[in-house]
């Protein structure tokens, strides 16, 4: 049995100005202690994909379609069933760590309080268990410093320590949304390191959302190629980087910066993302697609398995470049 199993996911937000589409029919499975990458520009439905599964969509949005963690339906769950699994077997990091430390806390009583409350303990076994994850994640003389506030470590040590704090009670999928995107260069690097030596000492399974696909390579499995909250195509990472078969995924894949290439040759894809609220018919990236067949725009693709690589796309395979 899968860890997570999503099918024909859909979320929708009602606003004022109509329905908000942002998830329409996903479907895909991560394993235990498989790491998958979700990509895509944005607003193409990573975030809320991820939301949906955690019980966090916000207030006017709603989500169908089946969402099953270890067997359990996590659509149908209620909050306080949700505030057990949530932390404990699955967790959630974010972009900015400060959406999630409470600013007013010393870092020991934060992370002792997800302890006490999941497992149980006492207070200073629960700080002794909080230094412990401190260490893992590589905060530098960690005993001394888990007394401190949030605000009095760099932008980086707060990324390590929601990573620790998320790990605290060992979930068994870990969704990194963004975790790296707001930090430089060396310290995103820093980050992938640690998520990765997790992954391996405790077996945790990933999923890393990200619109950045030079953090993907040689981390992820797999890799889930979203557009308009659709799936464009899914593979092994190697084989999505490799040999892309969809023109989405080719155009994500020219815009990424190389070494190897000057900056000058890098190719944006031209035009805007769909309007959610208004998608196209057929397929939702026909607007900008370089190729356009008859019915791209009327019909939208069925999403076909081929080799295990799943792609949505009426062109031929081999008539992508
Ligand atoms: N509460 C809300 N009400 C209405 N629309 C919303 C709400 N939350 C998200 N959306 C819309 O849902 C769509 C998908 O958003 P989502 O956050 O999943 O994008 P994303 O792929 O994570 O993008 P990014 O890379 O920018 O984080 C967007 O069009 C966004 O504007
Ligand atoms: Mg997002």
């Amino acid at each position: 049995m899968p860890l997570l199993e999503i099918e024909d996911l859909m979320v929708t937000f009602d606003t004022a100005d109509g329905d908000v589409h942002a998830v329409n029919g996903l479907t895909f499975n991560i394993d235990k202690g498989e790491t998958l990458a979700i990509v895509g520009e944005s607003g193409s439905g990573k975030s809320q994909t991820a939301f949906a599964a955690m019980g966090l969509l916000a207030k006017n949005g709603r989500a169908t379609g089946v969402a099953r963690f270890d067997g359990n339906d996590l659509l149908a769950m209620s909050q306080k069933d949700f505030n057990k699994i949530r932390s404990k077997d699955m967790a959630m990091i974010f972009q900015d760590p400060m959406t999630s430390l409470n600013p007013y806390l010393r870092v020991s009583d934060q992370m002792a309080e997800v302890l006490m409350l999941h497992n149980g303990i006492s207070k200073s076994q629960a700080v002794t268990e909080a230094v412990r994850m401190l260490d893992a994640v590589r905060i530098p003389d960690a005993r001394a410093r888990v007394t401190m506030y949030p605000h009095e470590f760099s932008g980086g040590m707060r990324q390590r320590i929601m990573i620790a704090m998320s790990l605290l009670c060992q979930p068994r999928l870990l969704i990194a949304d963004e975790p790296t995107t707001a930090l430089d260069v060396t310290v995103q690097a820093q980050i992938m390191q640690l998520l990765g030596d997790i992954r391996q000492d405790f077996g945790t399974a990933v999923i890393l959302i990200t619109h950045d696909l030079g953090v993907v390579a040689g981390f992820c499995d797999r890799t889930l190629v979203m557009y308009g909250g659709q799936i464009m195509e899914e593979g092994t990472t190697e084989g999505i980087f490799g040999n892309p078969t969809h023109p989405y995924t080719s155009g994500l894949l020219k815009a990424v910066p190389r070494l190897d290439v000057d900056e000058g040759e890098l190719v944006t894809i031209a035009g805007e993302p769909p309007d959610m609220s208004n998608l196209p018919k057929g397929c939702p990236f026909s607007p900008r697609c370089p190729v356009q067949l008859e019915n791209c725009r009327g019909e939208r693709p069925p999403l076909e398995t081929h080799d295990g690589r799943r792609r949505s796309c009426h062109l031929a395979v081999s008539e992508v470049a």
